[in-house]
């Protein structure tokens, strides 16, 4: 299938892993370029610069295809060396970027010079028109569905997506609650490029995360994920556990007073002890709604087979027969 997304990237499919903490390491971007998606390392999983270019030159190992890294622009006390982070992309001649959070506009021109593509992902139409106006190439529109962040207008895709086809002259993927063939084909439908996929990906063979991970995932339903942070403004699409149900619980007695450090033990430092050794009521991890339509653990190569088999199916018999 061809797409400004397949064209602009150079992939086979117009299918993106997005960036993901302690989860989007070299094996899983690896296995998703492979299989013919966009795979994408999390640039700040990295501690170092140094570490990210490691990661980078382990991908290379792994795969000849494009890959790209993800570079967050959180609110955080103290900022990560972005322009050590960048350096290590460049060097590592990776050719993508996927921009997250904050507006990426000063690191642009150092990223455009070295020939790097840049996807930045928003949650609604105002930011996407921004990201187009400074220079991003396309962008990835997160819906209110999506794991992690969602922002604070809370437009589901179904809305969010023909509105962002209304504005945008760049392409666009469609972000959240995309987990298989049916997703592709309503996105195109809608307008979208291609999809974006987080929480899909986790669940499958290739992915370096603990198996209580992929279990909780494949155990869950649409109604087990919950929205924490949001007093604090910076809302966060987290998998229900004890200790979301503290963290809650903590923002409903403490209402407007709450500040970060209220919530500190449920949030920092959490995702080693999650993802790597598996201890899944250790903090708040980011996961989408859309872990109720995600029932296996496949590779990647097969999930991803299967996506586009089925929205070619879609398109060819169920929708054709229609008219
Ligand atoms: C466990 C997890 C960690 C994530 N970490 C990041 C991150 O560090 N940076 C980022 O830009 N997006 C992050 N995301 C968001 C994903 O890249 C993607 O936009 C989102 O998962 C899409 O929604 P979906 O989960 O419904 O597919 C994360 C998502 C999950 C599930």
């Amino acid at each position: 299938m061809k797409t400004r997304i397949t064209d602009l990237f150079g992939i086979e499919h117009p299918i993106i892993q997005g960036g993901m903490h302690y989860v989007a390491f070299a094996e899983l971007a690896s296995a998703v370029s492979n299989a013919g998606g966009l795979g994408i390392i999390t640039g700040l999983t990295q501690k170092t610069p140094a570490d990210l270019a490691k990661e980078i030159a382990r991908c290379h190992e792994m795969t000849d295809k494009p890959f790209g890294v993800n570079l967050t622009f959180l609110p955080t006390v103290h900022a990560p060396d972005y322009p050590g982070y960048i350096s290590s992309i460049i060097d590592g001649g990776v050719k993508i970027v996927e921009t997250a959070g904050r507006n990426p506009q000063e690191y642009l021109p150092s990223l455009k010079e070295a020939g790097i593509k840049i996807i930045h992902k928003c949650t609604s139409v105002r930011h996407a028109l921004k990201a187009e106006k400074i220079g991003c190439d396309a962008v990835s529109v997160d819906g209110f569905e999506c794991g992690g962040h969602p922002g604070e207008d809370d437009i589901p895709n179904m809305i969010l997506l023909p509105r962002a086809a209304e504005e945008l002259k760049i392409p666009f993927v469609a972000s959240g609650g995309m987990a298989d063939g049916r997703s592709l084909v309503a996105s195109l439908s809608l307008g979208a490029d291609g999809i974006n996929m987080g929480t899909r990906f986790i669940a499958t063979k290739e992915a370096p995360v603990h198996e209580n991970v992929k279990k909780a995932i494949v155990a869950a339903s649409e109604l087990d994920t919950r929205l924490v942070m949001r007093p604090l403004k910076n809302t966060e699409r987290v998998m229900k556990n004890t200790a979301v149900e503290r963290l809650l619980e903590k923002e409903a007695s403490l209402g407007k007073n709450i500040k970060f450090e209220d919530i500190i033990n449920e949030v920092v430092g959490v995702y080693p002890k999650i993802m790597k050794e598996g201890t899944m009521d250790a903090g708040a991890w980011s996961c989408g709604m859309v872990a109720g339509l995600i029932h296996d653990i496949p590779s990647c190569e097969e999930l991803i087979k299967k996506i586009m088999s089925d929205a070619k199916d879609i398109i060819k018999n169920r929708l054709n027969d229609l008219i």
